[in-house]
């Protein structure tokens, strides 16, 4: 049988100190997704450098970072047919602002001013990233 399609998910320190861990994992099940691993742990620089590599030297990077290792996050695996894509869709736009209501940001989301975006969560957005940040997050090795 053919792999199946996983997801990396974050819910970030912003998630997790508003106390929407629940609402957004029941959101994922919800949707009918499959949650394979789930951990709270706190990220350290070296982790995240490695999850935002393509936003390395960004002006918002050091801000992204810090606002990532702030607190406590919670990690998951989520498995399902076009899960990266479902996922995203629960999610909604980068920006909480203006991320439609009906979606994660846009149901939970506002901006708090200057600074890097608190958004709450975040989602895989290719087959090639959910394998590489599984492996950051969970050690999952793409042989395993
Ligand atoms: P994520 O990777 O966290 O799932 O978010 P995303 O794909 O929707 O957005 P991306 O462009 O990958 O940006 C990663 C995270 O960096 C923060 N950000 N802040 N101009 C800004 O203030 C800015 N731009 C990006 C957000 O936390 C965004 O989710
Ligand atoms: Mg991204």
């Amino acid at each position: 049988m053919a792999t199946p399609e996983r997801s990396l998910v974050l819910i970030k320190p912003d998630g997790v100190k508003r106390g929407l861990v629940g609402e957004i994992l029941t959101r994922i099940e919800r949707k009918g997704y499959r949650i394979v691993e789930l951990e709270m742990m706190t990220a350290n620089p070296e982790m995240l450098a490695d999850h935002y590599e393509e936003h390395q030297g960004k002006e918002f990077f050091p801000a992204l970072v810090e606002f990532m290792s702030s607190g406590p996050l919670v990690a998951a695996i989520v498995e399902g047919d076009r899960v990266i894509e479902g996922i995203r869709a629960l999610t909604g736009k980068t920006d909480p602002t203006v991320a439609l209501p009906g979606t994660i940001r846009g149901d939970f989301g506002r901006g708090w001013g200057p600074g890097v975006q608190q958004n709450l969560i975040h989602a895989s957005d290719s087959t090639l990233s959910a394998e590489r940040e599984m492996e950051i997050w969970f050690g999952w090795n793409r042989a395993d």
